[in-house]
């Protein structure tokens, strides 16, 4: 594994500032922030400086403003959630670079925690531009990199300041590096990783990479009815992008090659209407499709196959639902497959990594979110370690 200065290398922080990239880039419904994951993540870091008596200033950005000053994307929006979860006071500071943010770091205590506003409030945060990072290298002593949620972004705040000040990796991403170190690193094999979610088009290059690393490659969701159809099946009214069904079989070739085992259902769960419950609902194999039906689900039958399969197996990554998991009964494939993966990690016998927006949410969903080795919070960072892509901001940390 590369290597990367931690909190461990960081001694002596007392009264000096430390400024903290974290992902404060959290949901919001009616000025309340609604899954507090990510300010969550961050404490371990955050709570270790401020009680060795570093001055802390997190960094962040909050939604994609592109360069302009937006009130509903302030970071003031998310400090008093922040302050809540912290369990100390948290001052607000309105900008991130210039005389607001120097005075700010100027008055503040050992031990004290800041927020500087949004770094995407400056054009030259997306651009990497060296003039804002070392306005914001002004404001510090030290670097570190709690963010691996925004690692796959070449941004000022977490790529160009890497190289301005000694940076180090917070507890959270070095412990995201660890896990996805372990699972696709250097696994224990045999290795599966489970793909699902509506489109193969938005995992190309996920799937190409994990071909060649995993020994089994189970696909679900819409993205398995494409690569069915590829396969000469009728999968009916069913989500498929039919364009791709070259695309699919040079995936399934490549596999062949690798000596890897794809895994596609044989029975299904099917409807004429996507709702809850329907009257029209169906189990069949998958060459019992219907044409005015369409594939939501796997059936349980490939559920218990893959479970067999995950037995076999010492590492899983998964990324994507296997059914439109929001709707009953839909949600039946992906929650009996994660307690399976789940219990199989208690057990000790699987190293689990999850990650991805709606996998988070489908593993809180079958309630085992905490039962997986590892679930990652971060969304297209996480995808892109998948792809098999260096993250700017992990190569950044592990030169400096
Ligand atoms: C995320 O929500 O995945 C991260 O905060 C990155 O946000 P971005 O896609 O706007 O760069």
């Amino acid at each position: 594994m590369a290597r990367f200065r931690t909190l461990d290398d960081l001694d002596d922080v007392r009264g000096k500032r430390v400024l903290v990239r974290v992902d404060l880039n959290v949901p919001m419904a009616d000025g309340r922030v609604t899954d507090d994951t990510r300010l969550r993540s961050t404490l371990p870091t955050v709570t270790e400086l401020s009680d060795k008596g570093a001055i802390v200033l997190l960094l962040s950005h909050f939604g994609r403003p592109k360069g302009e000053r937006r009130p509903d994307m302030s970071l003031s929006l998310v400090t008093r959630a922040y302050e809540a979860v912290l369990g100390r006071p948290v001052r607000f500071i309105g900008d991130c670079r210039g005389e607001t943010a120097k005075q700010a770091a100027t008055d503040m205590q050992p031990g004290d925690v800041g927020i500087l506003e949004n770094t995407r409030f400056h054009k030259g945060e997306e651009a990497n531009d060296p003039g804002l990072a070392r306005e914001m290298a002004d404001l510090g002593d030290a670097y570190v990199d709690d963010a691996f949620s925004a690692a796959h972004r070449a941004h000022a705040s977490t790529e160009g300041l890497a190289h301005l000040l000694p940076a180090y990796a917070g507890r959270a991403m070095e412990a995201e590096l660890k896990a996805l170190e372990k699972a696709l690193g250097e696994p224990e094999r045999p290795v599966a990783a489970v793909v699902g979610g509506a489109k193969v088009s938005s995992k190309l290059d996920v799937l190409r990479n994990l071909v060649a690393r995993v020994d089994h490659l189970i696909i679900g969701g819409g993205m398995a009815n494409t690569f069915l159809a590829a396969r000469g099946v009728d999968v009916g009214k069913s989500l498929c992008e039919h364009e791709l069904a070259g695309t699919a079989n040079e995936i399934l070739e490549a596999a062949d090659r690798a000596g890897c085992t794809v895994h596609l259902p044989y029975d299904v769960v099917v409807a004429k209407v996507f709702e809850a419950n329907p009257q029209s609902l169906r189990t069949v194999n998958v060459h019992e499709v219907a044409p005015d039906e369409m594939i939501l689900d796997i059936g349980p039958a490939a559920v218990e196959a893959l479970a067999d399969v995950l037995k076999t197996c010492r590492t899983l990554v998964w990324n994507g639902p296997l059914g439109a998991f929001e709707t009953p009964p839909f949600d039946a494939a992906t929650v009996a497959l994660a307690k399976t993966a789940a219990a199989l990690t208690q057990s000790g016998s699987l190293v689990s990594v999850a990650g991805g927006g709606d996998t988070v949410a489908a593993l809180n969903h079958a309630g085992v979110a905490a039962d997986f080795t590892f679930v990652s919070t971060a969304g297209g960072a996480f995808l892109e370690w998948m792809e098999g892509k260096e993250l700017p901001g992990v190569k950044a940390l592990e030169q400096a």
